[in-house]
């Protein structure tokens, strides 16, 4: 079953604040959802695993712990998902990035995939797939199907603000995929915005409308 963890640290909290606020700017919000995912990545990495080297410090031999493991790649779903992918990368700067874009059908209102690019070597490396929203969820499932569908098999999903509708039926179609939120809100309202949310995180983050 997949755990769901909500990163409750007062700078993520405090941040997200005034992210979720209608009067910041494009410039401001960029900014802290950049701040935010760099938080979010600190967290999401505590479990990584160690491995221990000899090294020389300049007063004797020492062992001393470093990463082991798994590779990290990083998965924007476009567009929104761009936006958390330099926060994420100053604290993992060696982790490769793949894009996934899918964009609704208007008959049957699925997500359909449009561009799929991951780094060559799916299969060994841990994913986390990253979208400020997870809002009905069927984007999120659809972006982990196209990944697995290439060979991942360890993938994480990362967002700022989610539904419970969305993590319900996130966590039931991808049982395998652990989810890791900033904040869990109260509904989806009757336009598929997340309430109270944040607004569209794509315009905001861009400067569009
Ligand atoms: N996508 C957004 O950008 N905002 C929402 O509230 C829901 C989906």
């Amino acid at each position: 079953m997949a755990k769901v963890h909500v990163f409750d640290h007062p700078l993520i909290q405090h941040k997200l604040t005034f992210i979720r606020k209608a009067d910041t700017g494009t410039k401001e919000f960029r900014e802290l959802v950049d701040e935010v995912s760099t938080l979010m990545a600190f967290e999401i990495t505590r479990e990584l695993p160690l491995t221990e080297i000899n090294i020389q410090t300049p007063v004797c031999e020492a062992t001393s712990k470093v990463l082991a493991g798994k590779k990290l790649g990083v998965v924007p779903i476009l567009r929104a998902g761009i936006g958390m992918v330099e926060g994420i990368l100053k604290l993992i700067p060696a982790a490769k990035v793949g894009h996934v874009g899918l964009y609704r059908d208007p008959e049957t209102l699925k997500p359909v995939e449009y561009y799929v690019k991951l780094p060559s070597d799916v299969s060994e490396r841990e994913f986390i797939v990253v979208d400020p929203m997870l809002a009905t969820g069927g984007t999120a499932i659809e972006a982990i199907n196209s990944l697995k569908k290439r060979g991942a098999v360890n993938i994480k999903f990362m967002c700022l603000v989610a539904a419970p509708e969305g993590v319900e039926l996130l966590t039931k179609e991808h049982p395998d995929v652990d989810v890791y939120i900033a904040a869990l809100d109260e509904k989806l309202n009757d336009k598929g915005y997340i309430v109270p949310g944040l607004g569209d995180a794509g315009d905001r983050l861009f400067g569009t409308k």
